[in-house]
């Protein structure tokens, strides 16, 4: 199996655990190479980790098993970051710069049979992943959508999100207290 933006190299770990064959993880962040190699030999997880750009560094290798969960929070500029944190999920106006890219270049990366699981945002929009997987010969679904409260780098974002119509404003419930002198919690849901 092959995990692209690996980080800490928590999902090489866990497929290594589970039994994979064969486990390759992918970073472009040299810090993250080096703590995906230190947790793979604290784990006693066999792990091959290379430093690189997305599909760079197997080129001409197809796996059983590609995942991602990799940068897609909507950011200002299409400048994609090239340090610190922030190159962990600043993905361009729409969210979309590494998605498209590892969507175009799935298929040629996939053994027959093989799967990609991708995780994202629904402020990236999930039905493009879908059609431009589709378009490149990869038939994909979305398996499952997953509610959880923002987190503080979406929250951040929220207003320029919303301006761009990829995100729904959020609403702030209040609730009414049957006493209306007590005190009440005040709520605000998540997306
Ligand atoms: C959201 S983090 C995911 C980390 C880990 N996979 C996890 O799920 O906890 C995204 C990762 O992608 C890496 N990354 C960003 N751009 C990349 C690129 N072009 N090629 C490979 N990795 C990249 C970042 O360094 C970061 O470690």
């Amino acid at each position: 199996m092959l995990d692209l933006g690996a980080g800490t190299g928590a999902v090489a770990l866990a497929a290594a655990r589970c039994g994979a064959r064969s486990v390759t993880a992918v970073d472009l962040s040299r810090r993250s190479v080096a703590v995906a190699r230190l947790n793979a030999r604290l784990h006693r997880c066999r792990v091959s980790v290379h430093r690189g750009d997305l599909f760079a560094p197997v080129q001409g290798r197809r796996f059983g098993l590609v995942t991602a969960n990799p940068p897609y929070v909507p950011a200002q500029t299409s400048v994609l970051p090239r340090h610190r944190m922030a190159r962990c999920w600043d993905a361009g106006p729409d969210g979309r710069a590494l998605l498209d890219r590892i969507c175009d270049a799935a298929a040629d990366h996939l053994l027959p049979g093989g799967a990609l699981l991708l995780v994202h945002s629904g402020a990236c929009r999930a039905d493009v992943t879908v059609e431009r997987l589709a378009a490149s010969g990869v038939v994909a679904e979305v398996l499952e959508r997953v509610r959880v409260p923002l987190g503080p780098v979406m929250r951040a974002r929220a207003a320029l999100h919303e301006s761009r119509g990829l995100v729904e404003p959020l609403p702030v419930l209040r609730h009414q207290p049957s006493n209306p002198y007590a005190p009440g919690p005040r709520d605000t849901a998540a997306r």
